[in-house]
């Protein structure tokens, strides 16, 4: 596997601990990109100021077709707080978090300071490690069963962000979340508007772009990095697709559901962190995860989806998880670019 790109080889000696609030800051910024985000999109911003750091949503890189609501891009920047706030507590600072600080400014997500000096637990240490190993993994899995105590533990990491983490078990239920995820897809590929999003986001194998979705990541050639973009924006392949899903739901070591009680940005916010420490957990144990979020992307099925699973609230996130051979990881901007 070639190297991965720098943003991913942090060296931790190089923490700046003398260093100003500002450069501390900035360096722990770079664990807070590397937190997962739909297509790619990185739409996180951040603002110095002082011994905190303002996160705020990056509204020119939302996915008006897929997320017509900013949902999922605010629940990628909970997942970039969560990495931040896992990296801060790793270098001894308890942060202080307040989540949608300006009610005047709906895109001032969050506003993070540096807190106390804090001593690290080990499990942060251990979720802190896994943030440069984790990546979406789109490969298929290992059938070696998930260990029945790591389900417990991921579903305490989501509780301990006050979400719920639902696993699906198989059979009956786990084949209606696999038909719900096929038509998902279905629905989803039959928009032209949605298949012209999704390949504005696919990059090549050889692009030097730092956001956006080589072909590598779900497993094309180079000649197929190029081709499949052009095809998708003519091509109706929602039915090929749709099956395909709905087998990798079917034929998981383990299938998921991420929600929270609400669903309002403040609820989005709380799932993006739960899902920061769920993968992270998920990834120190060994374990992989891959989004299937179709049956929560179309307003029906996830009415459908919520009446079937009964939980507090809708379900916001839907993943398999498993063993698997290592990925390459996907590009990021790096801190400078998303610094104000
Ligand atoms: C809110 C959210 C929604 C996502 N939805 C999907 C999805 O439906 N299908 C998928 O394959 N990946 C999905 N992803 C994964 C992203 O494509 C992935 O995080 C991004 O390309 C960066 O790659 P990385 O996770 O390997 O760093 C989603 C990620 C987030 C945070």
């Amino acid at each position: 596997m070639p190297n991965p790109p720098s943003a991913w080889r942090i060296d931790e000696s190089k923490y700046p601990k003398n260093g100003s609030p500002a450069d501390r800051l900035r360096f722990l910024l770079r664990y807070a990109v590397l937190a997962p985000s739909g297509h790619n999109s990185q739409p996180w911003m951040f603002r110095l100021s002082g011994d905190a750091v303002e996160l705020h949503a990056d509204t020119r890189r939302e996915l008006p077709i897929v997320d017509p609501d900013n949902r999922e891009l605010v629940i990628s920047c909970g997942a970039a707080l969560s990495f931040l706030r896992i990296a801060m507590r790793r270098f001894g600072h308890e942060p202080v978090t307040e989540l949608l600080p300006d009610s005047n400014n709906a895109n001032f997500l969050a506003r993070i300071r540096l807190g106390e000096e804090a001593v690290v637990p080990e499990e942060d240490t251990a979720l802190f490690q896994a943030i440069t190993k984790r990546r979406t993994n789109r490969q298929s899995y290992d059938v070696r069963p998930i260990p029945f105590d790591l389900y417990a533990a991921l579903q305490e990491a989501a509780q301990t962000e006050n979400a719920w983490l639902h696993f699906v078990p198989s059979g009956r239920e786990r084949e209606q979340v696999g038909e719900m995820t096929e038509q998902g897809g279905i629905a989803l590929a039959s928009n032209p508007k949605f298949r012209r999003e999704l390949a504005s986001w696919i990059r090549t194998n050889w692009s030097r772009a730092k956001d956006g979705m080589p072909g590598f990541t779900f497993g094309w050639s180079g000649s197929e990095s190029l081709l499949m973009p052009l095809a998708m924006r003519v091509v109706e392949w929602g039915r090929a697709q749709g099956r395909a899903a709905r087998d990798l739901v079917n034929d998981a070591p383990a299938h998921c559901v991420l929600g929270v009680s609400g669903d309002e940005p403040i609820d989005w916010l709380r799932t993006g962190q739960a899902l920061g420490r769920v993968l992270l957990y998920a990834r120190s144990q060994d374990v992989w995860a891959h989004f299937l979020n179709q049956p929560v992307q179309v307003p029906e099925l996830r009415r459908r989806l919520a009446e079937l699973l009964g939980k507090d609230g809708p379900p916001q996130l839907a993943f398999r998880m498993g063993y698997a051979l290592d990925v390459r990881p996907s590009p990021r901007r790096p801190v400078k670019d998303v610094l104000t």
